[in-house]
């Protein structure tokens, strides 16, 4: 192996160490993709989703790999989660999420692409925060894809009460759906627009309005 994209989208990281020593025994460049909801500051973090990037970071950092870290801002593809409430009316419900500037999972690729090809020394030890260019909230998403589709969409805020016997009645799991509401409920707001993205990849950020515009098809 000359080199990792490590991706670890699980609710635990102790299952991790076996996989980082066993990347460890090669040394190669790792590049892992983590959050920029992290609190360098906390001891705690928000919710789990964040707290096992911070764990995972350490694991690697301690392992001795001198890891490339990308912390990724929330993805406009996460909108493909409303695919299915758009297909019988105008209207988003769901856990409000605080904002923040929502980053198109292409650029997030070209990041990682960029930070896998790159010469060792000509990249940043600090974590690189990958944004969007602007802060939106849900409502703002949710009109920006109106305006796109064309339809009078509308975002609507649920309890988290609501939200959490909603997505346990469609299946999703115990762990998972703690984590997300716990998300919703406790992440703070970001206005922190960088231009990281740029730096790694020779061009700005796109807009979320970019991501939907070339993804439209799937909302109608
Ligand atoms: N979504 C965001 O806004 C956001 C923001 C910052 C950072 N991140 C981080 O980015 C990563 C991906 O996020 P996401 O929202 O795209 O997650 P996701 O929708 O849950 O997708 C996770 C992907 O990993 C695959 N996967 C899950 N368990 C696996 C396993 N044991 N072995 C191999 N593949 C496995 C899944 O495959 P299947 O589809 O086959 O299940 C899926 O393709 C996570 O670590 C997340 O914390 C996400």
């Amino acid at each position: 192996m000359d080199a990792v994209f490590l991706i670890w989208p699980l609710l635990e990281s102790g299952a991790a160490a076996e996989v980082i020593e066993e990347i460890a025994a090669t040394s190669p460049r790792v590049v892992y993709l983590s959050s920029t909801a992290i609190d360098d500051e906390a001891s705690r973090q928000s919710d789990p989703i964040v707290q096992v990037h911070v764990e995972m970071e350490l694991m690697l950092h301690n392992a001795g790999l001198k890891p490339i870290v990308l912390r990724s801002d929330t993805l406009a593809s996460n909108a493909r989660g409303w695919a299915a409430q758009l297909r019988i009316g105008d209207e988003v419900s769901g856990p409000d999420v605080a904002m923040t500037p929502v980053v198109d999972p292409r650029d997030v690729a070209d990041a990682a692409v960029s930070a896998l090809l790159r010469p060792n020394d000509d990249l940043d030890e600090e974590p690189h925060l990958l944004t969007g260019p602007e802060p939106l909230s849900r409502a703002d998403q949710v009109a920006r894809l109106g305006t796109v589709i064309n339809r009078p969409l509308r975002f609507r805020s649920v309890s988290a009460d609501l939200a959490r016997r909603r997505m346990l009645a469609d299946g999703r799991p115990e762990p998972l759906v703690e984590a997300l509401i716990s998300a919703a409920e406790h992440r703070p707001a970001s206005n922190c627009v960088t231009d990281h993205i740029e730096r790694l990849t020779g061009r700005p950020a796109r807009t979320f309005t970019e991501w939907v515009t070339d993804h439209a098809v799937e909302f109608h």
